[in-house]
């Protein structure tokens, strides 16, 4: 078997999405560890990560590699973050910010073997609570099933780098079940229009009919070149 490149720390194998895994020999959650040329490669399935399905379905753009600072917001169990985690590798970090203690108690867990992850539980809307923690983020990742999700990604957006690259996945039926999923998504970009421009948005279907993935660069600061 053959690992190829699909982006900085992202391969495919066999046809199967992986990332080269930070701690040999552990597991995350049902992951198949694959070894090739001594390298040990951990399986991303696009139908348990948006990210891995944004990327088989034709993500150009991949602003998280080595060394990387990402603000993680709706970080769950830490499925998705572990594979974020492997892309920055041990110089980079995931700062996963998570509100439900039942989620951050499995991704503690999964945070006692990776240094990189920093598990902070709070809701993603009091962003003052952990700004400082996180200074200036090279990327901002936002997965978060709530009406409000485009008012907290604007929140957030002070802590991303000038022309930093957001990427969200956008859950519709969160936002709002009564109109049609092409209008909130519509809504969304519109809301966040303020601050970010749309870089591509990508269907995730097979993997998951619910969300839009939409990739974001925040504006610049007005005054600076
Ligand atoms: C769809 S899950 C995230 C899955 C994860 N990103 C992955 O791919 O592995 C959404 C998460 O957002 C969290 N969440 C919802 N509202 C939040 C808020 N206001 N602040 C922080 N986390 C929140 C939920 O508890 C849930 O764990």
């Amino acid at each position: 078997m053959r690992a190829e490149k699909v982006f900085d720390g992202v391969y495919r194998l066999d046809g199967r999405l992986a990332t080269v895994n930070l701690v040999r020999g552990k597991k995350v959650y049902d992951e198949d560890l694959v070894t090739i040329d001594n390298t040990e490669y951990r399986t991303w399935n696009p139908y348990r990560s948006k990210l891995a399905a944004a990327i088989v379905n034709g993500m150009e753009r991949m602003a998280i590699k080595d060394g990387s600072k990402v603000l993680y917001l709706g970080a769950a169990t830490g499925t998705t973050a572990s594979h974020v985690s492997d892309i920055v590798g041990a110089s980079g970090s995931v700062y996963a910010i998570e509100i439900s203690e039942r989620s951050m108690r499995d991704l503690i867990e999964v945070c006692e073997s990776r240094e990189n992850i920093f598990p902070m539980l709070h809701d993603a809307r009091n962003v003052e609570g952990y700004a400082d923690d996180v200074g200036t983020a090279d990327v901002l990742y936002e997965d978060i099933a709530s009406p409000d999700q485009a008012e907290i990604l604007l929140r957030n957006a002070d802590l991303l780098k000038d022309r930093g690259i957001a990427y969200v996945a956008i859950k519709s039926q969160s936002i709002d079940i009564s109109k049609k999923p092409s209008e909130v998504f519509k809504e969304f970009l519109r809301k966040v229009s303020a601050k970010f421009d749309l870089v591509q948005s990508i269907e995730i279907e097979p993997f998951d009919r619910m969300h839009l993935f939409v990739v974001l660069r925040k504006r610049e600061a007005p005054g600076k070149h």
